[in-house]
């Protein structure tokens, strides 16, 4: 069994370099492109290990035949695909190659992504006896080391390279998942405070909603950026460069004030009723702050973004707390 880990993570290998070559190939030119197109250096093509899986349907899979591995550590390893019809052929090609490395920066499965707008659009390794989605971060390899004050948890795998080639070595993002509670613990290891950096529509925001308990509940501090009016963060760093996006993080909100900025959309705020069940959820809210020098350095946040005073605020925390 250990030997069957061990194979599929040379076949992981291989399969890497195998990509990273046909990049530089005659064949790999329009792939090649398509990355520079992206804005991406030739280092940084190198440091993430970018490469491309050719047009032919089963060259990798001959590739690695060649090398040793038998019919039945290939299909483990989800890069080919048994097809009764066809026979074995590559689960990747045509597309840019993206190896997702675990935290000790063994190759354990690869996104892929077309280089126009086929459907689907990014393609991931199934998971494998190696390769654990809700286990393993992309970038975190790289970002553990970063010593920054904390992490930038992000959407996409473009947004990591763009990221760390803009400087912000300490982003990483979930494979094509959500955030799961051993992300969470995983992240806690490496850091106290994350940086949520989610696309801003309203997947994003949900995904953000979703993933602050989480981490709050793994004992990390959570805050939350804003990328408007760009859609995720490669966007926004190609249009505003790495000062804006400094600016972003030293004014992003905290997981508090986000959630309820985005409760506030569920009211109405023109009419009075509105308003007061609004101001009912945020003291429900505040109530979950246990100490009072924390909940009302809260209440205080609260009544400076919103026409609520400081006292009639407090007022009605206290009294929803004693009615409990
Ligand atoms: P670019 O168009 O390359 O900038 O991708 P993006 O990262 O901005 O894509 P998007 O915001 O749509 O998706 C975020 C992440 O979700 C991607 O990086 C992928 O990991 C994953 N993802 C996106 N589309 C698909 C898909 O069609 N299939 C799967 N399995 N994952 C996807
Ligand atoms: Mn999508
Ligand atoms: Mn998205
Ligand atoms: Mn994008
Ligand atoms: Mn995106």
């Amino acid at each position: 069994q250990n030997d069957l880990r061990t194979a599929l993570l040379e076949i992981n290998k291989e399969a890497a370099r195998y990509y990273y070559y046909q990049l530089s190939q005659k064949g790999g030119q329009a792939a090649h492109d398509y990355l520079t197109g992206r804005a991406l250096t030739e280092e940084t093509i190198r440091r993430f290990g970018l490469g491309y899986s050719t047009m032919y349907r089963d060259d990798l899979y001959r590739y690695l035949k060649k090398k040793g591995y038998s019919d039945g550590q290939l299909k483990e390893s989800g890069l080919v695909t048994y097809d009764e019809k066809q026979g074995p052929h590559d689960k990747f090609w045509n597309r840019v190659m993206f190896p997702i490395m675990d935290v000790n920066h063994r190759v354990i499965g690869f996104g892929g992504r077309v280089m126009g707008d086929a459907k689907p659009k990014y393609l991931n390794s199934p998971e494998t006896r190696i390769f654990d989605k809700s286990r393993n971060l992309y970038g975190l390899d790289i970002a553990k080391s970063s010593r920054k004050p904390s992490l930038l948890i992000c959407e996409g795998y473009m947004d990591v390279i763009a990221m760390h080639q803009a400087g912000f070595t300490n982003a990483v993002a979930s494979l094509g998942t959500a955030l799961t509670t051993q992300h969470a613990s995983l992240l806690k290891r490496y850091t106290q405070q994350v940086l949520l950096v989610y696309d801003s529509d309203g997947a994003g925001v949900k995904a953000a909603m979703r993933a602050i308990p989480m981490l709050k509940e793994a004992g990390l501090t959570a805050k939350v950026l804003n990328l408007r009016p760009y859609k995720d963060p490669d966007e926004f760093m190609k249009n505003l460069g790495p000062e804006a996006f400094q600016e972003r993080i030293d004014q992003a909100q905290n997981s508090f004030m986000f959630e309820l900025s985005v409760m506030e959309n569920e009211y109405d705020m023109d009419s009075p009723e509105g308003k007061t069940a609004f101001y009912r959820a945020a003291a429900e809210k505040l109530l979950e702050f246990s100490e009072e020098i924390e909940r009302n350095n809260y209440i205080e946040a609260v009544a400076k973004k919103y026409p609520v005073g400081y006292e009639n605020l407090r007022r009605l925390v206290n009294q929803m707390g004693l009615s409990k």
